[in-house]
């Protein structure tokens, strides 16, 4: 087989670039590991920056997220029993956001690509990448018992945290950053109507988040430790406790109900210098990973495939090699960005095991410094909102 552009991994990212490609005339086959159906059904995140809506809408993916996503003015966060304070983006920065599932993006993604016939070839097994640091990489997998090469120009690594696009650089020329959390997050998914705003609960018990997918729909987090089982969670224990995390007032609020899902994350900060090698370019969580906290990590994908499918765009068509030349350091500003913030709001919204008293007083400060700042606030909503992208 013969493609422009080779990409590894159908999720999110993989799906968007394949598209936006598409839209500029460029030729490119997705391989993916798992089944349609698998990927279909991952339960991710939710909220969209303001900048990954525009994008979305631009590129022709806008009409079932204006339809069915639920846009909000900002976001709360509620402490120490206190009433919430707002971290209001519309405010502060004239844009708003979008709760609107992963899993609702990645549907629409496929039904995007089968609409023009895209290439996506899934259950690819033994996935390998030759050639990167020539002008002809090429990507091998088995399917269907057999073997199969795709000879191409560019290849994109957009297969996650645990594909094989990053371990395919050197370690020599590699750099990798990381941070682990003592905690993770027990979520449930749940046919409830969702409390109204998103709230991020700061609690001595520990972290809790509420937030959404529909109006019919709630998503729900505590912060757990890690050796966690979910057996030991029916949801009346999580409910419970959930509530027990949040004041009362919004407690009183949250409407209960049996869960449809429900699964605990690790949480952790991740970071792969540079992003590309040779011809080889990393998107999304391929490249880097942050702590949900802030609902960065779809998002950052989205902004990667920005700058990647601009970089080939102007490459392949038109000869100029200065944005892809450029592509690893662009992202990473903006991946930098939001690993400081993911890692912030972590660090604020979460106890550690083995906290002093000193170090939950400064957290205290900080949430009552930024409840009664209009520019801390703002300055927290700027970010939040999302970092435009680089001209
Ligand atoms: N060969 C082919 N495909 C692979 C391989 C491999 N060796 N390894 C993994 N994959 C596939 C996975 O099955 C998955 O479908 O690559 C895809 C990667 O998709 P995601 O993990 O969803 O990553 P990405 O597309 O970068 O999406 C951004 O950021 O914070 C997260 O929740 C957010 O998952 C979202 C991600
Ligand atoms: C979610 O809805 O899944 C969600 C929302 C906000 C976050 C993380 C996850 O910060």
């Amino acid at each position: 087989m013969r493609t422009q552009v080779a990409i590894i991994g159908g999720g999110p990212a993989g799906l968007l670039l394949s598209h936006m490609l598409a839209r500029e005339g460029i030729d490119s086959i997705v391989v993916e590991r798992q089944t349609r159906a698998h990927v279909l059904q991952r339960i991710r995140a939710g909220i969209l920056e303001a900048g990954t809506v525009e994008l979305l809408r631009a590129v022709g993916l806008g009409r079932r997220m204006d339809r069915e996503g639920h846009s909000h003015d900002g976001t709360a966060i509620a402490w120490a029993g206190r009433d919430r304070f707002f971290i209001d983006t519309r405010k502060h920065t004239g844009k708003a956001m979008m709760a609107y599932g992963q899993t609702a993006i990645t549907e629409d993604l496929y039904a995007a690509r089968d609409a023009v016939g895209g290439a996506i070839i899934d259950e690819a097994t033994s996935v390998r990448l030759e050639g990167v640091t020539s002008n002809s990489p090429s990507v091998n997998f088995g399917k269907n018992g057999r073997t199969e090469r795709i000879d191409c120009d560019y290849v994109a690594g957009c297969d996650g945290f645990h594909g094989i696009s990053r371990q395919s650089i050197p370690a020599t020329i590699l750099r990798t950053f990381e941070k682990t959390y003592p905690f993770g997050w027990l979520g449930i998914m749940s046919e409830t109507p969702p409390f109204p705003d998103i709230v991020y609960g700061h609690h001595e018990r520990g972290f809790a988040l509420a937030s959404m997918r529909s109006p019919t729909l709630s998503r729900y987090y505590i912060q757990c430790d890690l050796a966690t089982k979910l057996e030991d969670w029916p949801d009346e224990r999580f409910w419970a406790e959930l509530k027990a995390r949040f004041p009362k007032n919004i407690a009183d609020q949250i409407v209960t109900g049996p869960s449809i899902e429900k699964s605990i994350a690790p949480l952790r900060s991740f970071v792969t210098e540079p992003m590309c090698y040779g011809r080889l370019f990393l998107a999304g969580d391929a490249a880097h990973i942050v702590p949900p906290t802030g609902a960065k990590g779809l998002n950052l994908a989205v902004s990667d495939v920005f700058y990647l499918a601009r970089g080939m765009v102007d490459a392949i068509k038109h000869g100029r090699t200065g944005y892809i030349d450029s592509y690893s350091d662009m992202a990473l500003r903006r991946v930098w960005g939001a690993e400081r913030l993911s890692w912030w709001l972590t660090t604020l919204l979460h106890r550690f095991p083995g906290d002093t008293p000193f170090d939950e007083r400064m957290r205290e400060n900080q949430l009552d410094y930024l409840a009664r700042s209009e520019v801390a606030q703002a300055s927290l909503a700027e970010q939040y909102v999302g970092l435009p992208f680089e001209d």
